[in-house]
């Protein structure tokens, strides 16, 4: 073989090897891209923090409680586009029974933004509680009262204006409130 032809050999050897390398390259940044910007996760709901105020309630006779709670939602959007969601309907329950509703206006959260909101919810036990009252009874003369609050947010997030992916967001928190303080003693979101 010719020096010359080795030579060429080798030239085109080096050839083949930039461009599997840069094939490689690109695949590796394509396949990181996917795995993050373009990966579209669920949003999270939570409640961030509860004010009570009007706070009624009797232990006995027929027990019930009636309240406003301020709540602070929260939605977390940790997606490269943002999240817009439509109107929803928190419930706020005691045991199965649901004792509140509050609604929360359709909106957006931002590209890796967390959106704050404040939602009113008038809390009445209804008389299907007092009814079967034993558990109720109980529970309010301890001085506290277990309440739960979810919700169901349904919404599209969208990645750089094209691409649109539904997804629900779901809020599932419990919280205890001290009835003689009137504070929240515990919040616990899923
Ligand atoms: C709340 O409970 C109190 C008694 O504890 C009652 O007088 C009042 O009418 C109730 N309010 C509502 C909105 O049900
Ligand atoms: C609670 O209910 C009992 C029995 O119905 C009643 O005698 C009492 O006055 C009530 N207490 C308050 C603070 O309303
Ligand atoms: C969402 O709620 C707002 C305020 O209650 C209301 O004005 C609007 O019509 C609702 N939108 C839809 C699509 O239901
Ligand atoms: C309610 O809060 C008061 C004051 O913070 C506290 O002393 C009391 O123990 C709490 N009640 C219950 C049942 O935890
Ligand atoms: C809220 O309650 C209504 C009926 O009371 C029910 O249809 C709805 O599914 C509940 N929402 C959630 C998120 O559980
Ligand atoms: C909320 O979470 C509790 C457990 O933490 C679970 O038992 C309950 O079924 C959940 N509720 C909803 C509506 O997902």
């Amino acid at each position: 073989m010719l020096e010359s032809e080795k030579y060429k050999k080798m030239q085109n050897m080096k050839c083949y090897a930039y461009i599997v390398a840069g094939v490689v390259f690109q695949t590796i940044i394509i396949l990181v891209f996917a795995l993050t910007v373009m990966r579209i996760k669920t949003p999270r709901v939570r409640v961030r923090s509860v004010t009570v105020q009007n706070l009624n309630y009797n232990a006995s006779g027929a027990p019930h409680f009636n309240m406003t709670l301020i709540m602070e939602i929260a939605v977390k959007n940790t997606n490269f586009g943002h999240f817009r969601f439509e109107n929803t309907t928190a419930n706020i329950t005691f045991g199965s029974v649901v004792v509140g509703r509050g609604e929360i206006i359709k909106s957006r959260a931002r590209a890796r933004k967390t959106k704050r909101m404040n939602v009113a919810v008038d809390i009445v036990s209804s008389s299907a509680i007092s009814d079967g009252n034993d558990e109720l009874r109980t529970e309010l003369s301890s001085g506290t009262l277990r309440l739960a609050g979810v919700a169901r947010l349904r919404g599209k997030v969208t990645l750089m204006k094209m691409m649109k992916k539904s997804k629900t967001a779901e809020m599932n928190c419990t919280m205890t409130v001290n009835l003689s303080s009137h504070a929240l003693q515990d919040l616990d979101c899923e």
